[in-house]
This record gives structure tokens, C-alpha cells and sequence, in this order.
């Protein structure tokens, strides 16, 4: 019926087949377990072929060698021992797929595959993320409400973080502070005001990082024993502002009964006179 559409699929699969032959890209969360994979279009048993996994700007540059079938570790870089693999399914089918176990962000780079019957060079790109669960701690208080601080370890790439209330309604931070490991992964962390009559319903911190689409978020409760949870200078305060409002109720008892007294007095003084007529 529609012309179009069949046109567009068949660009679609020359779009394919041409960036087949460029890197292709391969995401992974640290700790993960990755495949990377080339086909060498032999179509063929290549189990006992020679082939070589290495990665740029590595010193010594090899991650695996193949060679009739066994692991060849002499040149092996030692970030890489015993976490490499080849898959001897694959290789029957002229599929050099490499599984490493355990990915670290450090891994993260440019992987050539060098076959060497064909001298044919395959080139991955693994991109390498992480990300962790946010915690909130009670930082501080005011005298419109609390502080709540959120910290996340150890994301990567750099992540957002956002403050969300119980209606899903976003919340303004009052600090946000971002800091690089140099060897890569990033600390975020925030503070928040959330005011004292809000406290009933609970407050979210969500860390976000889009290229890994990864999303932690912890929820805030108020605790039960709320006051146990702040500081000794807030305890403190709260101490001497009860005792300042016991003192003031204390004053306004004394004074209420003085007032009561007086005329009570002034009746018996003036039962005293009736009686003497
Ligand atoms: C890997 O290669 C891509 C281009 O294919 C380049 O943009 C990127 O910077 C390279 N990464 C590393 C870590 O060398
Ligand atoms: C990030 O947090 C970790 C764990 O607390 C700490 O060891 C590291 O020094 C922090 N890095 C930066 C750059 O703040
Ligand atoms: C991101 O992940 C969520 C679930 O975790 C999913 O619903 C959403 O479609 C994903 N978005 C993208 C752009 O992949």
C-alpha cells in the first residue's frame, strides 16, 4: 500500500550494515559482566584461529589472546587477569565474542579485536557507569524548619540530584556540590529546607544520570523521636525555650491566683464589718 515503508526499512538496514563496520558502543554498570562481540563473517569454526583483545592508551596494551583455542597470558595486562573469556559457542560460529567479568570504570575505552587469519581489525567502544543509592541525614534546623543533606558516592558519569516532595512537586536546594575522584567517579551531594509544618508527609532525594538512564532515590521520614536526632546545640535550645515557656506559664499561674485572691480578701474584710453592725 504504502511505498514509503519499505523504502525506509531498507535505508534503515544500509544504516545498520555501514556503522557495523565503525565502533560500535557498549554500556555497563560497574560490576557487570559484558560481552564484547565482533563477527568476523567467516561463518566458520575459528576456535583455533589466533586473536588478539587490546585496548588504547593501555600499557602492556593486551586484555586477551587466543591462540588454538587456549589463553595465551604472557602479554596479558594484569588489570585483566582472570577476567577474560572467550566464548567457544561463538568462536564455532567465526564469532570472536569476549566476556569480561567484574567490569570496573577503569576498563572504560577503546577495544580493537585483531583476527589474525584475516588481518581484520574490529573496534568497541565500552563505555563504563556506576551509580549508588543516595542517604539523607538531618543536618540542621531553623526557625522556618530542618535541613536535610543528601549524599551519593561513587556515580559515573556525573549525575544530577534533585529534591522532590510527597505530591511529586520539586523542591528548590539550598546547596548542590559536585566533586571528581581522579580516577573518575563522582560525589554529589545537596541540602534542602523543608519547613516544620511539611514534616508529616515524606521528602525524596533522586539522583539521576541519563546516559545510563540510572535512578536511585531514598525517602525522608520524620522520626518518631525527632529531637534525639538533632544536634546538642538544638537540644539545648529546646530545653531552655521549654523551660522558658514552663517559667512564663509558672508567672501567669502566680499572677492569675493573686489576682483571685485580692477580692476574695477584700469580701472576708467586708464580712468582718457586717458582722460587727
Ligand atoms: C574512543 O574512540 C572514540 C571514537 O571512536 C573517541 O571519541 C573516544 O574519545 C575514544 N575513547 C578513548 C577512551 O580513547
Ligand atoms: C567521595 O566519597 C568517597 C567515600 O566517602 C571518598 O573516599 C572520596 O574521597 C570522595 N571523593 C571526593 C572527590 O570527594
Ligand atoms: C529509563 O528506565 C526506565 C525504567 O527504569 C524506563 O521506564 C525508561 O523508558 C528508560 N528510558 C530510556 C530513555 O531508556
Amino acid at each position: 500500500m504504502n511505498l514509503f515503508r519499505p523504502l525506509m526499512e531498507v535505508l534503515f538496514l544500509l544504516l545498520i550494515s555501514f556503522s557495523a563496520g565503525e565502533a560500535h558502543t557498549i554500556r555497563a554498570l560497574v560490576g557487570d559482566d559484558v560481552i564484547l562481540s565482533v563477527d568476523t563473517k567467516t561463518s566458520s569454526d575459528i576456535s583455533k584461529a589466533v586473536m588478539e583483545w587490546s585496548r588504547t592508551n593501555l600499557n602492556p596494551d593486551i586484555v586477551h589472546r587466543g591462540e588454538n583455542g587456549l589463553t595465551i597470558y604472557e602479554h596479558q595486562n594484569p588489570a585483566y587477569r582472570g577476567r577474560t573469556m572467550l566464548s567457544a559457542e561463538d568462536l564455532d560460529r567465526g564469532i570472536i565474542s569476549l566476556k569480561l567479568f567484574h567490569v570496573r570504570l577503569a576498563d572504560e575505552g577503546n577495544y580493537t579485536c585483531l583476527f589474525k587469519s584475516t588481518e581484520n581489525m574490529y573496534s568497541v567502544h565500552l563505555l563504563v557507569g556506576a551509580a549508588s543509592s543516595p542517604v539523607i541525614t538531618l543536618e540542621d534546623y531553623t526557625s522556618r524548619g530542618l535541613v536535610l543533606g543528601c549524599r551519593a558516592k561513587g556515580w559515573y558519569p556525573q549525575p544530577k540530584l534533585s529534591w522532590w516532595n510527597a505530591d511529586g512537586l520539586p523542591l528548590p536546594a539550598v546547596t548542590m556540590t559536585t566533586t571528581q575522584d581522579p580516577d573518575r567517579p563522582y560525589n554529589i551531594s545537596s541540602t534542602v529546607e523543608v519547613e516544620w509544618r511539611s514534616l508529616s508527609r515524606p521528602f525524596t532525594c533522586r539522583v539521576h544520570q541519563a546516559l545510563f538512564n540510572q535512578t536511585r532515590e531514598t525517602e525522608w521520614h520524620h522520626p518518631e523521636n525527632l529531637f534525639e536526632h538533632l544536634d546538642r546545640s538544638y537540644q539545648i535550645a529546646y530545653a531552655l525555650m521549654t523551660s522558658a515557656v514552663l517559667f512564663l506559664v509558672g508567672a501567669l499561674l502566680i499572677v492569675y491566683r493573686i489576682g483571685r485572691r485580692k477580692p476574695q480578701k477584700r469580701k472576708d474584710w467586708m464580712e468582718c464589718h457586717l458582722e460587727d453592725f
